[in-house]
């Protein structure tokens, strides 16, 4: 098993709120509410613990409201580097109507100072080197700039690291340049970094080749229910996830993103690699919410994913 360690410079408190239908300007009546310690690399940190890793999370966290990050931490036997920050973490609200639809509430985060910032770099100084790979993923919280994050993904790979990143808009056009490991955007995250239509398969290649030229290795594509396509140097596959009926699409791509880590990190075959990894995400979508409960339930979703090479159009 690997050492993996996840950064979340921009974590979340979620508080998730089902509701038969949300009426706007109405009381309206919760039948379940769930608060969870959460932000990408946290939970991409959840979903590899479940697959057996050993994990370090980092990031910043506001000292305000530590408690839920605290005890996630301590339950899941995570090592602790956050840097706290003065204030809150902010919270995410999840309204989950019945019929599937989701509204998101995403409340502000705490400035981080240069200060912390520093005080990031140089405790990822002394823990990075312990570590077979990190992941980078979400946004960037108020005062952390798309250049800081570029230098840090530098920082990152001059001290041996695989970066698997997994953020979107400025910050991604940014730390695109500082020739990642393994992207997982959706389309849409890609085609507003690329700033081009990336449905087709054939405007993905192109792209896909692009970035392996930046030094990107592996290009992961996300779309949904039609599935992902993963452009590595010299191969190209696909994966459809079987139909499952979702409760809620909440933490998809972050298992999609772990399942590829344990592939890649496990030395799996690429067409195990997608195949678990698909099946981890429709996992995901099926549960409130995500990570691997039940492998009786993760085994008989592989069996559904359908996995063929993606050949130029
Ligand atoms: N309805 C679905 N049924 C089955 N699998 C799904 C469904 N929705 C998403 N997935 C799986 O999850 C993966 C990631 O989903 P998606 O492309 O929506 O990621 P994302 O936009 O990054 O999501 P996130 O909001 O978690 O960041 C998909 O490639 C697919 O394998
Ligand atoms: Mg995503």
């Amino acid at each position: 098993m690997a050492r993996i360690l996840t950064l979340t410079l921009n974590p979340a408190l979620d508080l998730t709120v089902q509701l038969p239908r949300l009426e706007a300007g109405q009381v309206n009546r919760s039948d379940v509410m769930h608060t969870h310690a959460a932000g990408k690399g946290v939970n991409v940190a959840q979903v590899l613990a479940d697959l057996g890793h050993q994990l370090t999370v980092s990031g910043f966290l506001g000292e305000d409201n530590l408690q839920a990050f605290e005890t996630l931490f301590a339950k899941r036997g995570f090592v602790d580097a956050f840097i706290r920050v003065p204030g809150e973490t902010r919270s995410n609200i999840k309204l989950a109507e019945s019929d599937g639809r989701i509204t998101d509430i995403n409340g502000p985060g705490p400035q981080v100072s240069e200060a912390a910032q520093q005080a990031l770099m140089d405790r990822l100084e002394q823990i990075a080197p312990g570590h077979d790979a990190v992941v980078v993923a979400g946004s960037l919280p108020l005062g952390v700039s798309g250049q800081w994050l570029q230098a840090l993904i530098v920082r990152l790979k001059e001290l041996g690291l695989n970066v698997a990143l997994d953020t979107s808009g400025e910050a991604l056009r940014a730390a695109l340049k500082a020739g990642p490991w393994l992207i997982k955007p959706n389309t849409e995250e890609l085609a507003e970094v690329l700033d081009c239509e990336v449905v087709s398969v054939s405007a993905q290649s192109i792209a896909a080749e692009r970035l392996h030229a930046q030094g990107i290795e592996h290009v992961v594509i996300s779309h949904g229910a039609e599935g992902v396509n993963w452009f590595s140097v010299g191969s190209a596959l696909h994966a459809t996830p079987p139909k499952v009926s979702v409760a809620s699409t909440v933490g998809a791509g972050d298992s999609l993103l772990a399942g590829m880590l344990h592939g890649l990190l496990s030395a799996d075959t690429p067409e195990q690699t997608l195949r678990t990894a698909t099946a981890i995400a429709a996992m995901a979508v099926t549960q409130i919410g995500f990570g691997i409960g039940d492998a009786a339930q993760l085994a008989q979703l592989e069996q559904g994913v359908r996995v063929r090479p993606l050949t130029e159009q």
